[in-house]
């Protein structure tokens, strides 16, 4: 099955870098050599501009406002193109992260097992709203929408590891081992 968000398939075994996000987010001038970089990479790829955002958030832990306008010439659109498809999936965002990031899944299987109490109970253990991220930095708190892991569900991620069957308590534990738990 494809991924309109991944372009490729669902990642059951993520096969990417951990969601870890940098502490800090580099200066802008690394931030535009960077993005330069990455479109000059996709450039000749049809359907560059996902693969770009992909490559650009894990890069830096965001996708800055200002790299928009790189992005955009890079591939001949406008920014509001870019944004728009910034601003569509959930998955991206424009300000950097926790340095580890929860992903919460909220998709159908998820949400029949119980999804919307396990992200509440998340947000409540980790010190975080949806969306949101720890004062401290040290986590955010992300929705993911199918894991690939719809029979053992409810699912989450944490970094790029899979954790299925996640119970309340089952949360708690992996919130303590991050060092947050409330
Ligand atoms: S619906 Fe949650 S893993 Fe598929």
């Amino acid at each position: 099955m494809t991924d309109l968000l991944t372009g490729g398939t669902l990642r059951a075994i993520p096969q990417e870098p951990a969601l870890t996000t940098p502490a800090s987010r580099p200066p802008a001038h690394d931030s535009t050599a960077t993005v330069k970089t990455i479109v000059a990479q996709h450039a000749t790829t049809p359907g560059a501009l996902l693969p770009i955002l992909h490559a650009v958030q894990d890069a830096l832990g965001c996708i800055p406002p200002e790299v928009v306008g790189d992005i955009a010439q890079g591939l001949n659109l406008s920014r509001a193109e870019v944004h728009g498809v910034i601003s569509y999936y959930p998955h991206f965002r424009q300000q950097p992260g926790g340095r580890q990031v929860v992903q919460v899944c909220q998709a159908e299987s998820c949400k029949a097992m119980g999804a919307d109490a396990l992200m509440a109970h998340a947000a409540q253990v980790l010190g975080c709203g949806v969306h949101g991220t720890r004062a401290d930095g040290a986590v955010s708190l992300e929705p993911v929408y199918c894991l690939g892991l719809c029979a053992s569900s409810p699912a989450i991620m944490v970094g790029d590891r899979l954790h299925a069957r996640v119970t309340p308590q089952r949360l708690s534990e992996i919130a303590a081992g991050l060092g947050v738990a409330a």
